[in-house]
């Protein structure tokens, strides 16, 4: 038996199935054969059980925050890039690799027989995620948090702003969402980014082609922000952990910052940074005005995707905004 040089051999194989030249990495785990050959200092544990999806400004630093300072939960370590975000599963560093994703969940004597997780906001709307996801982590569990998706798409304008970016410095809210398909390049990539993602039925409906409804939980980040303890303690039920942790003697509301903060002494809390709850004016009428008739079909689309999946109440912001149409 001869068999061509490797280097031929793939381009065979991917001339024959070319459908397959981007990768799709599978679980080790799942086939016995894949760990015989596995090398010894690997494990099987190195994966995370739950994900935090996102979408961006819904609240996804506080729920992290809050999920790492449960003694039964940890987070992947930080990357040196996107900080405690991996982003593996959209973009480029899927292309890295299995071993790559990995090294981020190292096991260690302070994290065996954790709760691993990780939290990316982006994963939300990206096209290929869930695929992704699931072809490695089809057991895992996948939390999401929805927010108005207007407020979404305003706070990220904000956002962007704060950040120095000359596009949203140099043009209004209004002006963004309003943008054309003949507008600058950076001017409709903004927009985009303001209101894709809040097309929230859209992205849950691609994620539920590849998860259980039973796997995936929905947060209200209104009541993330108004009764944390509340959204910590259904969350600990969904994920089955215990012994529960009593997020009630953690978090309190901390009138300075306005949110819910973190109890690290008797008159003293951590607060999320200035980067999260920022002060900024509210929004003008008319781009209120013409995001709540934007998303008019797409939030009409997720209360009938929530009735669908059952058990799971319309958050009062969902009714508010379609409430006053005119
Ligand atoms: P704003 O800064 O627009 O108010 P993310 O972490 O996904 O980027 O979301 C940021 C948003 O989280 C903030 O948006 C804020 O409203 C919300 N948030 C919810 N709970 C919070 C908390 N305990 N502390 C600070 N921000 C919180």
């Amino acid at each position: 038996l001869s068999s061509a040089p490797p280097l031929q051999l793939g381009e065979t194989y991917f001339r024959l199935y070319p459908e397959e030249v981007d990768p799709v990495w599978g679980n080790p785990c799942d086939d016995p054969r894949h760990i015989k050959i596995w090398s010894k200092n690997k494990s099987c544990e190195s994966l995370p059980k739950f994900l935090v999806i996102g979408p961006q400004k819904t609240g996804t630093t506080a729920l992290y925050t809050f999920l790492s300072m449960h003694p039964s939960i940890a987070s992947n370590l930080p990357s040196p890039d996107t900080f405690e975000e991996i982003q593996f599963f959209n973009g480029n560093n899927y292309y890295r690799g299995l071993d790559w994703y990995m090294s981020f969940f190292p096991i260690h004597a302070n994290s065996t027989g954790k709760y691993m997780f990780e939290k990316s906001a982006t994963y939300f709307d990206g096209e290929l995620v869930p695929k992704r996801a699931h072809a490695l982590l089809p057991h895992a569990k996948v939390v999401t948090i929805l927010i108005s998706p207007a407020k979404r798409a305003y706070s990220w304008y904000q956002h962007t702003k704060a950040h120095g970016d000359p596009i949203a410095n140099n043009y209004s809210f209004y002006q963004v969402i309003t943008a054309g398909d003949s507008a600058p390049k950076a001017l409709k990539d903004l927009r985009n980014r303001c209101l894709n993602p809040g097309k929230y039925a859209q992205h849950l409906e691609r994620w539920l082609t590849f998860y259980p409804a039973q796997q995936v939980n929905i947060i209200d980040g209104e009541q993330l922000k108004s009764n944390p303890i509340d959204v910590m303690n259904e969350l600990q039920r969904f994920l089955k952990i215990q012994p529960g942790f009593d997020y009630s003697t953690h978090l309190r509301f901390d009138n300075k910052k306005g949110f819910f903060c973190q109890v690290i002494g008797e008159n003293r809390n951590k607060c999320l940074g200035k980067s999260k709850g920022r002060q900024y004016p509210p929004m003008d009428e008319r781009s209120a005005k013409l995001l709540q008739r934007y998303y008019l079909s797409h939030n009409t689309a997720l209360v009938k995707l929530l009735k669908k999946l059952g058990s799971r109440p319309i958050p009062q912001w969902l009714k508010d905004d379609l409430s006053t149409t005119s």
